[in-house]
């Protein structure tokens, strides 16, 4: 049920979908406060979680988390100090060492992650990152570092947080759980796009293969693997466009918060 505060009501203008309004009176507004939500989209490798996950954070005015983008930080920094993450002590003492932080960017308004104070946004995108990144996020010390800071970071809900276990682990109880899929050739074509801007060199084999191997070991591992929660909507976005995923998404989104 959502929460309603009407405070007053004069001739009242919506402003926003997020139930905002704006009055001709001076010192009266109105601010129905809808009940905030958490959000969780997973699904595979290059399937559009973040582009959606994205928007849909802005139309509703929630915080947006890429989970991704914490596994992908500490595999860069594992990476860079030569950790050897198949040593249970190196790792602890490795996190140990970790501070990731979420910040938004005055230009695009987008949060970017930091790595000890490093805009590591870019960076973590590399190819040389995506190859290790499943084998680290695999790890159980690792999870737990992560999955701790993510909860945190929802206790006061309004968040769409995207990854592969954010609606069967992270967030069990949240309202709306999506389940995103897409054709593997679909996804592959994205995310070559999308490397090849940065690195021509780049080849769709390669892609390709690096797809298969988070897919498998993602969906394989021993902690959290990425299975679709029992609960959640699945949303095959294949023959979608950007815009027809969001109005799908956003529709659900409403019917779980009720409209002033
Ligand atoms: O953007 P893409 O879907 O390719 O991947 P990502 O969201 O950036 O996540 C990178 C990797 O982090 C995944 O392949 C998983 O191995 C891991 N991951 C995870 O284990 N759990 C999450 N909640 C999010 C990501």
């Amino acid at each position: 049920m959502s929460h309603i505060v009407p405070l007053q009501i004069m001739n009242a203008v919506p402003v926003s979908r997020n139930g905002i309004f704006l009055c001709a009176e001076r010192y009266i507004c109105i601010v129905f406060m809808k009940q905030k939500i958490i959000i969780t989209i997973d699904g595979w490798s290059s399937c559009g979680k973040s582009t959606l996950a994205r928007q849909l954070a802005r139309e509703l005015g929630y915080v947006y988390i890429d989970s991704g983008a914490m596994y992908r930080a500490i595999t860069l920094y594992f990476l860079r100090n030569h950790v050897d993450w198949t040593n249970a002590e190196a790792v602890h003492q490795a996190l140990e060492n970790i501070h990731l932080e979420f910040q938004s960017n005055h230009k695009t308004g987008q949060s970017e992650i930091y790595l000890n104070g490093e805009n590591v946004e870019y960076v973590i995108r590399d190819l040389v990152v995506a190859e290790k990144v499943s084998e680290v996020a695999a790890i159980k010390e690792v999870r737990e570092f992560a999955v701790r800071q993510q909860q945190q970071m929802g206790k006061n809900k309004g968040i769409v947080m995207d990854g592969r276990d954010i609606g069967t682990v992270v967030f069990p109880d949240a309202a709306l759980k999506i389940f995103m899929t897409a054709d593997k050739a679909v996804r592959v074509r994205r995310r070559f796009q999308e490397l090849y801007e940065k690195n021509p060199n780049i080849t769709m084999e390669e892609v390709r293969a690096n797809l298969e191997m988070r897919d498998y070991i993602d969906s394989h591992r021993e902690v959290s693997p990425l299975r679709k929660a029992e609960d959640a909507l699945e949303l095959d976005n294949s023959n979608l466009t950007i815009k027809e995923q969001l109005d799908i998404a956003l529709q659900w989104a409403r019917e779980r918060t009720s409209d002033c």
